[in-house]
Formats: structure tokens, C-alpha cells, sequence
């Protein structure tokens, strides 16, 4: 009894709660670990742990660690700064929950290292917008007024008459429901364990929208003020109003999905793009249509710089042999018409890396929705086939080359669609 008391204190102050040695302790809403909520929500935190939300930090992911050291520094230390002497910006979105301390050690906390975590997005109240006037930028979670409660689609959480109409439910979750509700001002036992107190405000104006998207995936600039990434701007120039979650976020087995596939997801890859090769033989050659359809309301490819898309298109004698091709090294040398990818270039116009970045290059990728045609001609003897094939990368050629300590299914090329013509 005494115990209920001391939590309802606790959670009227809007703090979750710890047990340590039996003594409750006030933990804030952003350290609580995905492992509480796991308990209850076993399906979605699946989804969300093989996620690359799940795995957003340098201690995590072998990628964003690569640029993290070289751009910022060590990861596990505390205090590190920018070479301008600036907390670093990456962590407001790729570890919120130590941004929102101002720590830059990502281990010191199972809730920094875990990256965009349940409670990252689960507390973003309302958008402010990236937009923080002169020209700066806000990003990540600085784009957001936060929250101490778990914000909520407002869905199975509207259950304020059920409560009323059933005074005898200790777990106030409705009847008929498996497991007891913690959102509800207090405490709940659980397999003889505690949970804490976890408050929760309907906020489905927020949640259920892509606002709950775009601190993060509007836009970022590097020092030079050369935008590394657009998704936002893609967006708006698409004049679609279709939203994020409409595609990112289906509803699976009744729950809202949390795998949030993009680059790393060879399923979602595949859904990205229609790809279809016509040719037709005239006199002595071949005259090709390879036609590439974008279907997203965003580029495509979209998000990091780096990402890129190659075409090979192949000629095939009876055999199967291999008798004429688009490419003899790599699209991005010597066929570039096949190479969808974004630019940055330094002061004389040459390519270079993000950080180093003063201009956008020429961006070959495809717009939102946008329909593209490559012809080629080839010679017509012998050939009785012709395979096209789309790859995606989640690096340019030059980092693929340089990178050597990434494993390989990061840096191999993804078969995402193909298309054959025989002749
Ligand atoms: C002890 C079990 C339990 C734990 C632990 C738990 N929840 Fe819930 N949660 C529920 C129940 C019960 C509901 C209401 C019905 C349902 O969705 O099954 C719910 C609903 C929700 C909803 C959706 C409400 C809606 O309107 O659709 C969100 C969001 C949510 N929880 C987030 C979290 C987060 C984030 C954590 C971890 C910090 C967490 N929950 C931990 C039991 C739990
Ligand atoms: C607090 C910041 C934040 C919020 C909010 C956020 N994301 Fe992300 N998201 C990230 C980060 C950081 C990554 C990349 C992690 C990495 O690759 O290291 C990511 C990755 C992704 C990816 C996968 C990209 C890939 O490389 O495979 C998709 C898709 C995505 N987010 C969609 C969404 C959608 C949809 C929403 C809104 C419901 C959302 N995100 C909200 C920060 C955020
Ligand atoms: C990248 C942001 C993001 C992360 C990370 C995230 N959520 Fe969500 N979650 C959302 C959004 C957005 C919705 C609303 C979807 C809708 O209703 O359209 C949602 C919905 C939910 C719901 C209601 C689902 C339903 O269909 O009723 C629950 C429960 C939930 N989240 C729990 C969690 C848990 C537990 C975790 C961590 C394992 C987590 N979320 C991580 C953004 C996120
Ligand atoms: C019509 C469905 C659709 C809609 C709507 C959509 N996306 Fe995507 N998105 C995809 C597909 C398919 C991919 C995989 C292909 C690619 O990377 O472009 C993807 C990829 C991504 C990636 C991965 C980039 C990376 O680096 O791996 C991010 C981030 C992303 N989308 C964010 C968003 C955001 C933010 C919105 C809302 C403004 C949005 N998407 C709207 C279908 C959609
Ligand atoms: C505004 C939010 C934001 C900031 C700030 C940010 N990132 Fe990211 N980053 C993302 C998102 C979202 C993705 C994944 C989706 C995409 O590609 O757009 C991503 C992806 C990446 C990737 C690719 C990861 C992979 O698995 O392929 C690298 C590398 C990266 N970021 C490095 C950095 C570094 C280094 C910084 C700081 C100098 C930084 N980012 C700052 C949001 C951000």
C-alpha cells in the first residue's frame, strides 16, 4: 500500500521509475530503455530493433561510425566538441536521448546507445520546424518542443469511458485486454515485476503525421551550408500529400510497423522502382529503351549523400556469353547516363566528401514520381538477349574502395530490379 502511495507521487511528478535495493528512484521519460517497453510490446520492438532507428549510433552502425570518428571524434568520451568548439550535431538525431543531456559519451547510457529510440520519438510533442530564422537550422530533436509523457497515435489509448464503465479493471486497460496498462498515472505489475508509472497524452495530430518525421528528415547542411541530404525538400517539390507513414509506417497484423525500411532494406528497395527494357532490331542493330520509374514522393534514390544507383545493360550470344555491355569498369565512368547519384564538389568543381563538400554537383537522380528514358544502340549480330539490371549502393564506387573495413553486405551492390528483352 505504502508502495502505491510513493508511485503515485512519483508519477504524478511525470517521472518513470526505477527500483534499485527496493528504494524507487525518478527516472526522466528519456532514459527509459526499449527493454520496458519490450515487455508489453514484444512485436513492434522487433520491428523496431533490426531498424537502422535501432541502430543509428557509432557504436552501432559500422557507417555513421566510419564518418563520426573522422568528422567528430570518440564516441566513448564525454566532452567532445566540433573543430568550431560545438556540441556535435549529429547526436540530436542519431542519439537524441544523449543529445537532450548534452552528452557525448553514446555508452554511458543503454538509452543514448540506442539510438532513436522508442521514447525519441514516443516523446516529440510538436514541430517547430527546422527553420530557425537567419538562415540556421535547428535539427533533430531541437526542431521539437519535448514531452515527459509518451505521445500516442490516440488509437487504443482513447479508452477514458471504457475506464469509467469499468471500475472493477485494476489494470485499466478495458477488459478483455492481456496485458495491464502502465499509462495510466500508475505503476503495474507485471510476470511479478514492476513497471513504472509511463503517463501518455493522445497527440495524433503529431504522431500520426510526418512531422513526427522531419526533425530529422527534412534536411541537413554541412559546415559550409551544402545541404547533405534533402528528403524534405524532395518532398515538397512533389506537391504530394500523401504522407510518410503512409508508406514507411503500414499497418501490419493490426499494429502500426516499425521496421521503417529504406536503404538498408532490400524488400523496400525492390517496391522503389518500376524498371522495364524494350528493343526492337533494325538493320544491323539493336535500338533500347530502359525506362525507370521513381514511385516515391521523394528522389530516389533519397537520404545520405552517398547513395547511389548503377545500370548495367548486357548483350547475350546463344551461349550466354557476354557480348556487348553499357559499362566496361563502372557506369559512373563510362556510361553516364546509368549512374543515379547525388554530387558534391569542392571549390574547383571536383567531386569530394560530405564534410569537405562547398557546392552540390550535378544530382542525376531521379525527382519524385519522374519517368526516364536511355536509349542505347548496339550491334545486332549474334545477340539473342539483353538483360538490364538496376543496383542500389548505400556508398559511392570511390568509399566502397576506400572503406575496406566495412563488411561486405554494405557495401556490395543490391540487385533491386531487372528486365530482359529476347530477341
Ligand atoms: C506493462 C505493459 C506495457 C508496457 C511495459 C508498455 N506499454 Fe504501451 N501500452 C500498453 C497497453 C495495455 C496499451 C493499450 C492497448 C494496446 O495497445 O495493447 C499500450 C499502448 C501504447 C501506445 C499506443 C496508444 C494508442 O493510442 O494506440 C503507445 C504509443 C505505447 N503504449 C508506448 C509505449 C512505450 C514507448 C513504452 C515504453 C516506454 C510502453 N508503451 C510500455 C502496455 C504497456
Ligand atoms: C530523432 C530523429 C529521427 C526521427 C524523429 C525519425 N528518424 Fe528516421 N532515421 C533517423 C536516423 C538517425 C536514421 C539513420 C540511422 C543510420 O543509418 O545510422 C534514420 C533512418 C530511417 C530510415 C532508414 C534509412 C536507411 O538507411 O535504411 C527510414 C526509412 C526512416 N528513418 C524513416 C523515418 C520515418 C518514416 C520517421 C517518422 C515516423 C522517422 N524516420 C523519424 C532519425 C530519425
Ligand atoms: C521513428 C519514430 C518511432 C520510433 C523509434 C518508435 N515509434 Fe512507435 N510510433 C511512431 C509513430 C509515428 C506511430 C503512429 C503510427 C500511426 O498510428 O499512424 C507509432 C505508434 C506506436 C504504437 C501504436 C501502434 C498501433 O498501431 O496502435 C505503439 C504501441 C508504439 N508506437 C510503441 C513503440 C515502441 C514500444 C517503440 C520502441 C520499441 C516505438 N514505438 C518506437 C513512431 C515511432
Ligand atoms: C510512396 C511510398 C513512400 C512515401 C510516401 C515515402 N517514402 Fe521514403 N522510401 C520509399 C521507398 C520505396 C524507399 C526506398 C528507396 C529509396 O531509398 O529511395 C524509401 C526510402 C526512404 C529513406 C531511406 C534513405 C536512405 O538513405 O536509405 C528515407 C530516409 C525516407 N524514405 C524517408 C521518407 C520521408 C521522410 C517521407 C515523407 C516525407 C517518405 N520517405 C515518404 C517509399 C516512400
Ligand atoms: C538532421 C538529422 C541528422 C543530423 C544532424 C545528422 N544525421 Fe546522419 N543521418 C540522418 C538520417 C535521417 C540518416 C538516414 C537516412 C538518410 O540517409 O537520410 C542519416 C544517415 C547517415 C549516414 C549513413 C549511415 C548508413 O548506415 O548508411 C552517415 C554516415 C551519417 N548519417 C553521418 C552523420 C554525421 C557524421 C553527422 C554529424 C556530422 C550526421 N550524420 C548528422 C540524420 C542526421
Amino acid at each position: 500500500m505504502k508502495v502505491i502511495t510513493k508511485l503515485r507521487l512519483f508519477a504524478a511528478l511525470g517521472g518513470a521509475l526505477l527500483f534499485a535495493g527496493g528504494a524507487a528512484i525518478a527516472q526522466p521519460l528519456h532514459h527509459t530503455t526499449s527493454d520496458t517497453c519490450k515487455q508489453c510490446h514484444q512485436e513492434i520492438y522487433k520491428q523496431w530493433q533490426g531498424s537502422m532507428h535501432a541502430n543509428s549510433t557509432a557504436f552501432t552502425d559500422p557507417i555513421h561510425a566510419t564518418f563520426y570518428k573522422n568528422v567528430v571524434g570518440d564516441p566513448g568520451q564525454e566532452g567532445v566538441t566540433t573543430k568550431a568548439g560545438k556540441y556535435p550535431v549529429c547526436l540530436q538525431c542519431h542519439a537524441p536521448n544523449a543529445a537532450r543531456d548534452g552528452k557525448t559519451k553514446i555508452d554511458a547510457n543503454p538509452a543514448y546507445n540506442e539510438g532513436v529510440n522508442c521514447v525519441a520519438c514516443h516523446s516529440l510533442k510538436t514541430f517547430k520546424g527546422i527553420e530557425a530564422g537567419n538562415g540556421k537550422l535547428r535539427l533533430g530533436i531541437q526542431a521539437y518542443e519535448l514531452a515527459d509523457a509518451i505521445q500516442s497515435p490516440g488509437r487504443k489509448s482513447v479508452n477514458g469511458l471504457e475506464k469509467l464503465t469499468a471500475s472493477n479493471d485494476l489494470f485499466g486497460s478495458g477488459g478483455g485486454e492481456q496485458k495491464p496498462n502502465p499509462h495510466q498515472g500508475e505503476a503495474v505489475e507485471l510476470d511479478g515485476k514492476t513497471i513504472p508509472s509511463l503517463p501518455m497524452e493522445s497527440n495524433p495530430l503529431m504522431v500520426r503525421t510526418s512531422k513526427n518525421c522531419m526533425g530529422c528528415h527534412d534536411k541537413r547542411n554541412n559546415s559550409h551550408g551544402v545541404p547533405l541530404c534533402n528528403t524534405g525538400d524532395e518532398y515538397k517539390m512533389s506537391s504530394s500529400s500523401v504522407d510518410c507513414l503512409a508508406c514507411h509506417m503500414p499497418i501490419n497484423d493490426g499494429v502500426a510497423d516499425h521496421s521503417m525500411g529504406g536503404g538498408h532494406d532490400s524488400a523496400m528497395l525492390q517496391r522503389a522502382v518500376l524498371f522495364d527494357l524494350k528493343g526492337e532490331r533494325g538493320g544491323d542493330n539493336i535500338q533500347l529503351i530502359a525506362t525507370i520509374k521513381n514511385l516515391q514522393p521523394h528522389s530516389l534514390p533519397t537520404g545520405a549523400p552517398f547513395r547511389n544507383i548503377y545500370m548495367t545493360v548486357k548483350a547475350y550470344d546463344s551461349e550466354g556469353s557476354v557480348i556487348w555491355s553499357n559499362t566496361e569498369s563502372h557506369p559512373a565512368q563510362d556510361d553516364k547516363q546509368a549512374y543515379l547519384a547525388y554530387g558534391l564538389v569542392d571549390d574547383e568543381g571536383k567531386p569530394t566528401s560530405p564534410p569537405k563538400a562547398k557546392a552540390l554537383g550535378p544530382d542525376s537522380r531521379l525527382k519524385p514520381f519522374e519517368e526516364r528514358s536511355l536509349n542505347y544502340t548496339l550491334p545486332a549480330k549474334g545477340v539473342v538477349l539483353v538483360r538490364g539490371e538496376l543496383h542500389y549502393n548505400l556508398l559511392w564506387p570511390g568509399l566502397v574502395k576506400q572503406f575496406t573495413h566495412l563488411p561486405k553486405d554494405l557495401t556490395a551492390p543490391t540487385l533491386i530490379a531487372a528486365s530482359e528483352v529476347a530477341l
